[in-house]
């Protein structure tokens, strides 16, 4: 763990404009900088950076965040290993905070762990140049001498202690905290990799941060990979995008598979723009990186129970981040074939026309929802539709959000406007990943709305806000209450901008902050802040006073009022500026 304040000083001490720049060159452009978005492809610069904020912000794509986020981004790395990289670009050192993890104590630095791990892939390749049944092996599933070079392919000899004689120190830490090696309870090594072919899973920048270790016949686990490391976090990284990164550009579309060997026959079969998840569930980290690469995802799952689970878990988490003009899909393979062995029998062209054929995300969720209850009777159609509803919810790219609500009304047997009774649709707010340029709107902001952009400009004006003005739940106002939450928690003090950017980063709130912390770029330094909150707050609380000031109006109508109540709107009326509509009512 990295002490959250040392990430406070390290951002305070960095400028953006130089760690961006160092990057993607940056123009001058009024108070920010500009650029064309490293994070999407576009020809004209809606990539800016602010100088006086300290953070970036695209209003193409929506990318958003500090220099460290920047950074990990940009390069694919992970948060320690960027903190790590940026503390020392400014000569700092990271201290450690005491954690649980025993891994993370008394971490050496990562260059140890990057430096362990490619010394460890050369040892690796080269024994299995020494290693015929090895070679067998992989020859026996296909694979040329050319398509292990290009993944890295190497293997880890039997024996329990042969990378003692690799490193020169085998009780080195760095051992064990890339997860190259194990220490036993009575601190006695041995090697984690033993008699296994070796698949290198590399980052974005193409540097070995883990490993792959498949058995070369039977044996359990079939599987034994590195555990999670500060450079290695399974729920970020993609075996094989590395290698697939320029396929995925010239074939405007990127696979997902289950499997590291399905990965690698792909490419020996000449489909190059694969990629694998490492054994783990589809996460919304991944699709956003996948996003990032293309706007065409196919995900190709075993067609057994759980492929379709898997699947099922990467459509939950694709709603929310897909936009109108992304595609997801699902493609199912016969029963009993993966990637792998389908395109070892059938070929490229038959694999390549089941892509074209992979079934469209909304059919799939359609379909299954159906699939679980009986679409012939009432009851089974109201229970499809309560399945469908957090789902539909989720949906925030607007046309396939109305077409999908259109369709479900349609196989429910009710009518649009019925549906929306059930269904209601939420006022999300479209994610960071997905947004699309909107033209400035003319409409001005709703009073939260500007609360939130003064709140976010300068955040220490939170400390005087009345938090029980905030009863009432839309977006903004949750958002609203979440970051006045954290600013009035003491122990946390973040009183910069991109201090709060980074704590709602991963959270509900991140795809609002992102909308208005891209609203408030352009804003002056100079304009009086604190008067335009406190007359924000004003109008809030007065909002409020005629709201409640009208309800009890209505229920004098309709039932009367209490004692209590009667004294409750006197002394509303008395406190101001009172509505014209309610004043009219009183004089009556
Ligand atoms: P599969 O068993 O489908 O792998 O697991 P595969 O690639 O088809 O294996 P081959 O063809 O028999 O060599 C899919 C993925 O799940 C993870 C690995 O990432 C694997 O590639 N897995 C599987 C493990 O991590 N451990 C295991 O024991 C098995
Ligand atoms: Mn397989």
């Amino acid at each position: 763990m990295i002490p959250q304040s040392f990430v406070q000083d390290l951002l305070n001490r960095l400028d953006i404009v130089d760690v961006v720049d160092r990057y993607v060159p940056l123009k001058k452009a009024g108070a920010n900088y500009v650029a064309c978005c490293p994070f999407h492809s576009e020809k004209s610069p809606s990539f800016s950076v602010s100088p006086t904020k300290q953070f970036y912000h695209c209003f193409g794509c929506g990318a958003h965040g500090s220099a460290i986020g920047f950074v990990m981004e940009h390069q694919g790395l992970g948060f320690v290993e960027t903190v790590e990289e940026l503390a020392r670009s400014v000569g700092l050192t990271v201290p450690k905070e005491e954690s649980g993890r025993q891994e993370y104590k008394a971490v050496v630095g990562l260059d140890a762990l990057t430096e362990a791990m490619q010394h460890a892939t050369h040892y690796y390749r080269d024994e299995l140049k020494r290693s015929e049944g090895a070679i067998a092996y992989l020859k026996k599933r296909g694979l040329s001498g050319e398509i292990a070079a290009r993944f890295g392919v190497g293997y880890a000899p039997g024996g329990w202690q042969n990378l003692a004689t690799v490193f020169s120190d085998y009780q080195a830490k760095p051992l064990v905290q890339a997860g190259l090696v194990i220490e036993g309870d009575e601190g006695k090594r041995y090697d984690r990799f033993r008699d296994r072919i070796m698949f290198p899973i590399l980052n974005q920048k193409g540097a070995v941060i883990g490993f792959g270790g498949r058995v070369l016949g039977t044996g359990e686990p079939k599987y034994l990979n590195s555990p999670e490391t500060p450079l290695f976090e399974k729920g970020r990284e993609l075996y094989g995008l590395f290698q697939a990164r320029q396929a995925i550009r010239a074939a405007g579309k990127v696979i997902v598979v289950e499997g590291y060997m399905d990965v690698v026959a792909l490419a020996q079969h000449g489909v190059e723009y694969a990629v694998a998840t490492l054994g783990t569930a589809t996460t919304p980290v991944h699709i956003q990186k996948l996003l990032r690469q293309s706007d065409n995802i196919v995900f190709c799952f075993d067609g057994d129970t759980a492929g379709r689970k898997a699947a099922w878990r990467a459509l939950e988490n694709s709603l929310a981040l897909v936009g109108d003009e992304k595609s997801i899909k699902f493609l199912f393979l016969p029963q009993g074939e993966d990637p792998d062995s389908y395109i070892r029998k059938e070929g490229k062209a038959a694999f390549e026309a089941l892509l074209e054929g992979a079934m469209p995300m909304s059919e799939f969720l359609l379909r299954e929802l159906a699939a679980g209850v009986d679409m012939q009777t009432m009851e089974g159609r109201a229970h499809f539709l309560k399945l469908a509803q957090p789902l539909a919810q989720q949906v925030a790219a607007p046309a396939l959000r109305l077409m999908l609500r259109q369709r479900l009304a349609e196989l429910a047997g009710v009518t649009r406007n019925e549906l929306e009774g059930l269904i209601p649709v939420k006022s999300t707010v479209k994610p960071a990943a997905t947004r699309m340029r909107s033209r400035p709107s003319r409409k001005p902001p709703s009073l939260a709305r500007k609360l939130l952009q003064l709140l976010l400009f300068q955040p220490e004006l939170g400390a005087e806000f009345d938090m029980s003005l905030l009863n009432n739940g839309s977006e903004e106002l949750k958002t609203l209450s979440a970051l006045l939450g954290l600013v009035a928690d003491s122990h946390l003090q973040p009183t910069t901008t991109v201090a709060l950017l980074e704590r709602f980063r991963g959270t509900s709130h991140e795809a609002l902050l992102s909308e208005v912390s891209g609203e408030i770029l352009q804003w002056d330094e100079e304009f009086e802040v604190a008067e335009e909150f406190t007359g924000a707050l004003d109008q809030l609380r007065d909002g409020g006073r005629n709201r409640r000031i009208d309800d009890l109006l209505a229920l004098s109508r309709t039932r009367g009022l209490s004692m209590e109540e009667k004294q409750e709107l006197q002394r509303l009326l008395q406190g101001g500026s009172a509505s014209t509509k309610s004043g009219q009512f009183v004089r009556k």
